[in-house]
């Protein structure tokens, strides 16, 4: 019986429940609804593999230092906020969205977005929007907010967002509306390369049965 065991990080909301029929498929189930508890740390049906509800964001965190094995991560995360040092080898093709530029309905985007033109953007992803912006030779003043960005242009704060579009009804519900495609986003499977060594007789059946279950939309990177 090996002592080892296995800590996954994972984030409340929309990727818990799309990871749900993953770890199902690899025969792991949280022995309590993060939605329901206070509690940070879940067990699970089995004593060696335990789940972890941390920040979307900071999943890869947890895992690169180790305090977790392995997580799952949206794109957006990882090329925001660095996948360095993870090994990255499942696109999970789970929460999958847009990230879009958006405006106010009407706004002469077009006009207002050519090469030398100065624009003031709202974000919480600085870096995808700075590398955007300058790809198309136009300057931009970016502000950083951790959330409702959509929020943003309907009081002056900004000219236009860079966010996460999915059905596309919160830009509706606000008068926006989405101009340019910045970059497809779905969350990957992210494992701390120490563990993938110490535990790979533990993680691989995990991995492969995740591939397997994601297999449909999901592909090894
Ligand atoms: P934090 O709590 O750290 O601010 P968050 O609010 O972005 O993070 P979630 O809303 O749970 O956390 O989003 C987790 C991930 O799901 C995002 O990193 C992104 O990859 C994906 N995602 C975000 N919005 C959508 C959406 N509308 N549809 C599908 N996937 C989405
Ligand atoms: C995300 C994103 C948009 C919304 C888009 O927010 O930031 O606001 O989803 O989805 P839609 O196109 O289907 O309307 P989220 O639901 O994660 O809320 P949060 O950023 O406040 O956590």
């Amino acid at each position: 019986m090996s002592e080892q065991n296995l800590t996954i990080a994972l984030s409340k909301g929309r990727i818990f429940d799309e990871t749900l029929p993953l770890l199902a498929a690899a025969g792991i189930e949280p022995v309590e609804d993060p939605e329901q508890s206070r509690k940070l740390i879940i067990g699970t049906n089995h004593a060696d593999i335990r789940l972890v509800i941390v920040r979307a964001s900071d999943v890869p965190t947890y895992v690169r230092y180790g305090a977790a094995d392995f997580g799952i991560a949206g794109r957006d995360v990882l090329i925001e906020n660095g996948g360095e040092g993870l090994y990255q080898p499942l696109d999970l093709q789970i929460a999958k969205c847009r990230m879009m530029v958006a405006v106010p309905q009407g706004f002469d985007y077009a006009a207002a977005s050519q090469p030398g033109c100065r624009l003031r953007i709202a974000t919480k992803y600085p870096d995808i929007t700075a590398e955007h912006f300058a790809a198309k030779g136009v300057h931009v003043d970016i502000i950083k907010l951790y959330g409702s960005m959509e929020l943003a242009p309907l009081v002056g704060l900004s000219d236009a967002i860079v966010d996460l579009v999915s059905t596309g009804n919160t830009l509706k519900a606000n008068g926006l509306e989405a101009v340019e495609h910045v970059v497809d986003i779905s969350s990957r499977l992210v494992v701390n390369k120490a563990a993938l060594k110490t535990k790979h007789a533990l993680l691989e059946p995990i991995i492969q049965a995740f591939g397997s279950a994601a297999k449909a939309g999901g592909a090894f990177i």
